[in-house]
């Protein structure tokens, strides 16, 4: 494997830092100074500005004050630091939605919302596009070529969307463009002739809408709700491509924008390719279990290095202390917690550790979210000393940067799946409370607990490098995808599926001649004869054996007749009793395997290490440790690096390492049995 690029070839060190809103303090100018002296103290090295500055950059329309801006930036510079600056279309300043009302969101009852939070502005309005192009292209003639901004932020976590009358003309035009103007191509994928819904023209269609109690217009039409989801997705993606289209007019740096994995309104994978380097926020909640919230980190982790197809991610927004969201309190992160993120974040592929936020305003909702620098003001309180132990821990670490993992497992993350089933656009959902999030992580934990490498992938991605590919919960696949997975098992690959595969098409219109459809069926050599569904909350009313061992069946259970695969395990108890439940089918040089049920973390924990061992895929053999041990690899230009996480809260475990390693923490040559601390970690190179 190669390495990656750093994110400044200038500067090949971990960006340790965060937001900073230094025009919170445009009148005390010695807070400006004080942030710089406690920048050195802190090990940190960045300021991430201008976040949600628009009102000080442009206090009047077409007014610009950019001079505490360049005295900041300028004051980071002097200071050796460096600065991630950011685009301000994140929040607006009063004037322009007073004077532009169409900027402003219109909700899903039809109301124009008012001025307001932030984030509440529409994607497609021409005002909207044009104010933040101005103030980008300005942003960028500025200080694009500054020798202390090392990369662009975005706007701030895009989400939401807009019912509009600007947004509806555009989906109608995103459906024409579908559909190559032709309405009946429309009226068949949305199978409109269902309760009268035809169309005659394309004006005739409206965003679905379904907030206002009852299916409203056209909500009953389950691939036009697709199609509105896939759109609003569309609509931020393209509004951060005109914001970037805005920098890149004198500016050459990388961009990026922060993402929550958990905001699903738009698809990620189809975000990262407007980006240059993928960002994450995130908020883990340490107090509670800790080998819990180690899995979570490690799973959205690991999303965010599949965003960009492996390649290292930045870290916009953790939390130093608690996170305060809007209504919620945690407690307090201990020393140890806050390490094991970092570490957590960096063995996953992160090449950043930036925080939110820098310094505590005085007043406003984030007065009392964690921050490096507390209104106490100084330097000798809990977190900014946890901070700058992690600031002396990553300036050891440069050799990491720009190092990826290298997985032969790929466990596809599919938005157009994720919408249908976890939104509740299809018939058979709400299909669990995240119920297609929930199996995709514990797809994903099954393996990562055998310290396995394993990527988060997408349907467009290359599939060659990978021997074995899951797929939770299918329900959606096109025929294309699903012929990209034939040839991929008749190339010798293993794929091993989960129920409901290749219900419907990518307009989620159902296959006819037997589930899975897509010619997933001769694939599989079987066809799924009906579903049983037990409800969400209900007793678990089947189970499978395997080995030893009962596995409890939840959710729900499809009949299988098999054509031509051959039945591995068979369901206990109803009228599914003998039936098939879980098979597998040789096809080409490969081999596909069905479960036909929804299976728990307890079931997939023991089955799907056993089916990759038989397709060659082992775990890491470096380093092998109890059984809370977890280890990743990070690799690149014949490098390799390791990280030992011990998740457990409590004990501490044994490692034994093959051959000798330097800990890259104390320089130390290390080899043999070694003893983790609970919470505690080591890094190490060969
Ligand atoms: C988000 C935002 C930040 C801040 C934090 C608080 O991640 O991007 O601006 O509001 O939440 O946790
Ligand atoms: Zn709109």
């Amino acid at each position: 494997m190669k390495k990656y690029p750093p994110i400044s070839k200038d500067f090949p060190h971990f960006l340790h830092g965060g937001d900073y809103n230094p025009e919170q303090w445009i009148d005390t100018p010695e807070i400006w100074d004080e942030d710089m002296a406690l920048m050195k103290e802190a090990h940190t090295n960045e300021f991430t500005v201008g976040i949600f500055s628009w009102s000080k950059l442009e206090p009047e329309e077409g007014v610009f004050d950019f001079s505490w801006l360049d005295t900041i930036i300028d004051k980071i510079h002097k200071n050796g630091g460096k600065v991630v600056l950011a685009t301000p279309s994140g929040a607006r300043p009063r004037w322009l939605s007073a004077k532009y009302p169409e900027v402003l969101r219109v909700n899903e009852n039809l109301v124009r919302n008012e001025y307001g939070n932030r984030h509440n502005h529409c994607y497609t309005s021409p005002i909207y596009r044009e104010k933040v192009r101005i103030i980008n292209e300005k942003l960028s003639e500025r200080y694009g070529k500054h020798p202390a901004v090392v990369a662009w932020h975005l706007s701030n976590e895009y989400n939401g969307q807009c019912y509009c009358d600007k947004c509806a003309e555009e989906f109608r035009n995103f459906l024409r463009k579908r559909f190559d103007n032709d309405i009946e191509k429309l009226n068949f994928q949305y199978w409109t002739t269902f309760w009268s819904h035809n169309f005659s023209s394309f004006d005739e269609i409206r965003p679905p809408r379904v907030a206002s109690g009852g299916p409203e217009g056209d909500a009953i039409l389950l691939g036009l709700k697709l199609a509105w989801k896939e759109f609003c997705s569309e609509r931020t993606v393209d509004f951060a491509a005109w914001e970037k289209k805005a920098i890149r007019k004198y500016s050459d740096r990388p961009v990026t924008t922060n993402c929550m994995p958990m905001h699903i309104g738009f698809d990620h994978f189809k975000m990262g390719e407007v980006l240059d380097v993928h960002s994450i926020d995130l908020y883990p909640r340490w107090s509670n279990d800790f080998t819990e919230v180690s899995k979570y980190c490690a799973y959205h982790n690991t999303f965010c290095r599949g965003i960009r197809g492996g390649q290292p991610f930045m870290v916009m927004e953790s939390a130093p202390g608690i996170n305060l969201g809007r209504i919620t309190y945690h407690k307090v992160k201990t020393k140890e917690d806050q390490l094991a993120e970092a570490v957590n974040f960096i063995a996953h592929g992160a090449d950043t550790i930036q925080y939110f936020q820098w310094r505590k305003g005085r007043g406003a909702q984030e007065k009392i979210h964690g921050a490096v620098v507390d209104h106490y003001g100084k330097s000798d309180n809990r977190v900014f000393q946890i901070v700058k132990t992690t600031g002396e821990m990553l300036e050891k670490l440069d050799g990491v940067l720009g190092t990826s993992v290298d997985a032969k497992v790929g466990v596809v993350y599919d938005y157009k799946t994720q919408w249908v089933l976890d939104e509740g656009i299809s018939p058979i959902g709400p299909y669990d409370t995240n119920g297609y999030f929930k199996l995709t992580k514990n797809i994903f934990t099954s393996v990562w607990d055998k310290n396995i490498p394993v990527d988060m992938i997408s349907y467009d991605m290359d599939f060659s490098k990978y021997k074995v590919i899951l797929l939770p919960l299918p329900y959606i696949i096109s025929e294309a995808t699903a012929e990209k997975l034939k040839k991929f098992v008749s190339d010798g690959g293993t794929l091993i599926s989960t129920c409901l595969a290749a219900t419907a098409n990518e307009n989620d219109l159902n296959y006819i001649g037997g589930m899975p459809g897509a010619g997933l069926r001769e694939l599989f050599g079987l066809r799924v004869d009906e579903v049983d569904y037990y409800g969400i909350g209900a007793p678990t009313p089947n189970a499978v054996t395997y080995g030893e061992k009962e596995y409890p069946v939840r959710l729900h259970a499809e009949l299988i007749i098999p054509d031509d695969a051959e039945t591995l395990m068979t369901f206990k108890s109803d009228i599914l009793e003998g039936s098939p439940a879980v098979l597998r089918k040789n096809y080409g040089k490969g081999v596909a395997y069905y479960i036909g049920f929804n299976p728990g973390l307890d079931f997939l924990s023991d089955f799907i290490p056993e089916t990759l061992e038989k397709s060659g895929v082992l775990p890491l053999s470096e380093i092998t440790g109890d059984d809370f041990i977890r280890i990743t690899k990070r690799e690149g230009d014949g490098e390799e690096y390791f990280f030992v996480m011990n998740i457990s809260g409590t004990i501490e475990q044994k490692v034994s390492l093959k051959g000798e390693f330097t800990d890259m923490l104390t320089g130390e040559k290390v080899s043999g049995e070694k003893t983790v601390p609970a919470k505690g970690f080591m890094i190490l190179s060969k």
